[in-house]
């Protein structure tokens, strides 16, 4: 026997080593293994949505140095400059050429005469002249070779002259140089970086085919989620995230991406920059507003302080936001500032009238897009006509929209489950456009004119006065996994026509990948939160194989009651809930299967900084199995 075992014995010792490296290096790759820390982005300065003012929507690429200096000074002039409008960018339409012989990017001397006074071609003064008025200074470029107006518009004037190798002035293959020209040579504090580049340049595209420009193999597709090349558009970010941090010591900067919601970048946008554009061009037209806030309304987990959903920048002052349309403006705005958007003007404020400037310089509603805890608005009443949205703001008060979207006037019917207030305690609203208070208990009426959004501060007696519901605080959850496999195409945002493409073809498809995404208060396809027949008006919805990071401001208990929700499709599989502080296992559910009651689950979280949520299973297709954390809350501040 013993001469049997001792050979054994031998191999079974040399390989405890290699199973702890194999179990190691799973728990590396494993995406559901605790980390302990916070992913989503947080370099670059971005704490609160970036405010400024962009070239694009009034000028397109027809820009110089006056007009961009003038809206600028009507900035300061105002007093927008003194309310956080801050940045000012300059868009597609400033590079005359790249030089062949050492790549150095040359601006159009004829448009920014001020370029040329430093022998190379340099935006430096120009900088200097934004910086010493009190702003900061925004550029443009592409992940591809080429930009969006060099694919898109008709007419060359505006665009970059020269030899094809001139006239790419994008960042493909030139990230490192061209990253450090602007940030550290250039002085620049923003960058835009489109995608056009790796979208509009196939073989097939006809510049291309004319010889106007080179090809670039499309890794983006806008139509179609599954023809997308997501690793590769990943990969370019990475890059350009390494270049920002290198050339911005002080860490002085912002990304802003801008794939318009193309190769499900709604669910890693958040990983990779400081606003992720949800959609493609927002136009002067009712419809396309509510097509550009529908790709960001439903993914208020996917925004974040540092991290923020972009829905593209205001169009007020033109079209249906213009000066004879004061209620669709002032929707624009008020809309855009619950999503915690980016507020970037997109007018040319040299000639803006005061009407306008008044809508944007509303100091309430600035304030609650720039509130410091950062929780996107979720939806707490959600129809086709009409919306409610509801803000939780750092001082635990709240915010409230009510839009009507439609053509109708609607009375709205607020109450306080919306709020998640007591209904046994008065509530106070504050519209923020007349200042006017109203104060009432459980419910009021509230009439909301076609495309008119009021918009409220409320004050009243928090649900759960000792604590916060993870779906009060989306600006605090982080769907590091959000368990979903394949990307599809969320039916509910509203397919606008796109002025570009008039009505040619058969019609608009829905788009824009996050169906199946994590929800406040819903399951990831829109359901109310219910596990064997209980409603959970709270909540986080999840995809089963998925992992929430969840920060913790100095609570002492984390309590849920986790479940299959009774959407779930996949009535076979076990799903096993796990919460751990700081990456530590500190409590864990049995195997849950649909059908079965929500198990209560609680653990003491003192001191923790990151709680991360799992579920797990051994479902493969997470999409016919989702979960519910329900009534998930953190409670028992410390003073
Ligand atoms: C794309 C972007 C716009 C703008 C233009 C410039 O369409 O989405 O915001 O930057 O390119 O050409």
């Amino acid at each position: 026997m013993q001469q049997k075992q001792t050979p054994r014995r031998w191999p079974r010792l040399a390989l405890i080593p290699l199973c702890l490296a194999a179990a190691l290096a799973q728990a590396a790759t494993d995406p559901l293994a605790p980390t302990a820390r916070w992913s989503a982005y947080t370099a670059g300065r971005a704490t609160t949505p970036p405010m400024g003012w962009s070239s694009w929507n009034a000028f397109g690429t027809d820009i110089d140095e006056a007009k961009i200096l003038g809206s600028a000074q009507r900035i300061v002039d105002s007093g927008l400059a003194a309310k956080g409008y801050r940045y000012i960018n300059i868009d597609d339409g400033w590079a005359t050429r790249r030089e062949e012989k050492d790549g150095h990017l040359v601006i159009r001397a004829d448009r920014f005469p001020s370029s040329t006074t430093g022998g190379r071609s340099t935006f430096r003064p120009f900088t200097d002249k934004v910086h010493a008025m009190g702003l900061k200074a925004g550029i443009y470029s592409d992940l591809g070779r080429n930009t969006c107006a060099q694919a898109f518009s008709g007419d060359n004037t505006d665009l970059p002259k020269g030899s094809v190798l001139e006239r790419e002035i994008g960042l493909y293959g030139h990230i490192d140089d061209d990253i450090k020209l602007f940030f550290a040579d250039w002085g620049f504090d923003f960058i835009k970086v489109d995608g056009c580049g790796l979208r509009a340049y196939g073989a097939d595209s006809a510049k291309v085919r004319s010889g106007e420009y080179r090809a670039l193999k499309p890794v983006l597709d806008l139509e179609s989620v599954s023809r997308s090349d997501i690793p590769a558009v990943q990969a370019e970010f990475t890059q350009i995230n390494a270049a920002l941090a290198r050339n911005n010591p002080d860490g002085d900067y912002l990304l802003s991406l801008c794939v318009w919601g193309a190769a499900d970048v709604r669910a890693w946008g958040k990983n990779f920059g400081n606003l992720s554009r949800t959609s493609d061009d927002i136009t002067p037209n009712w419809a396309r507003l509510l097509s550009n806030f529908d790709s960001a309304a439903k993914r208020e987990l996917y925004g974040h302080p540092g991290s923020w959903n972009d829905p593209d920048m205001l169009y007020i002052g033109k079209g249906d936001f213009d000066a004879a349309h004061l209620v669709e403006a002032r929707s624009h705005f008020s809309l855009w500032a619950m999503l915690n958007s980016p507020l970037m003007l997109g007018a040319d404020l040299r000639s803006t009238p005061a009407a306008l400037m008044d809508i944007v310089g509303n100091a309430d509603i600035i304030a609650l897009n720039q509130d410091p805890a950062g929780n996107q608005a979720t939806l707490a009443y959600d129809a086709d006509d009409l919306q409610i949205l509801v803000k939780q703001l750092a001082s635990g008060q709240k915010a409230v929209a009510i839009f009507n979207r439609g053509l109708g006037p609607i009375d709205a019917d607020l109450n306080a489950a919306h709020l998640k207030l007591r209904n046994d305690a008065p509530i106070t609203l504050t519209d923020l456009w007349t200042r006017a208070d109203t104060t009432f208990t459980n419910e009021t009426r509230i009439r909301v004119a076609p495309r008119e959004t009021r918009i409220f501060r409320v004050q009243g007696t928090r649900l759960l006065a000792q604590g916060v519901y993870l779906s009060e605080q989306p600006g605090s959850v982080n769907p590091a996994v959000d368990g979903v496999t394949s990307p599809q195409a969320d039916p509910t945002v509203f397919r606008s026509s796109a002025a570009w493409s008039g009505t040619k073809g058969a019609g608009e498809r829905p788009m824009y990948a996050g169906w199946g995404g994590a929800r406040a208060d819903s399951t990831p396809y829109g359901q109310v939160l219910q596990v064997a027949g209980a409603p959970f008006p709270a909540g986080i919805g999840i995809l089963a194989n998925s992992r929430l990071e969840v920060r913790n401001h100095g609570y002492r208990r984390i309590t849920t009651q986790v479940g299959v929700d009774d959407s779930a499709r996949d009535r076979q599989h076990g799903v096993t809930f796990m919460i751990y502080g700081d990456g530590k296992l500190l409590a864990t559910s049995k195997a849950l299967r649909w059908g079965q009651p929500a198990q209560a689950l609680s653990a003491d979280v003192a001191g923790v900084k990151v709680v991360e949520l799992v579920a797990r299973s051994t479902a493969v297709n997470n999409e016919l199995l989702p979960v519910t954390w329900g009534a998930a809350a953190l409670s028992g501040k410390a003073d």
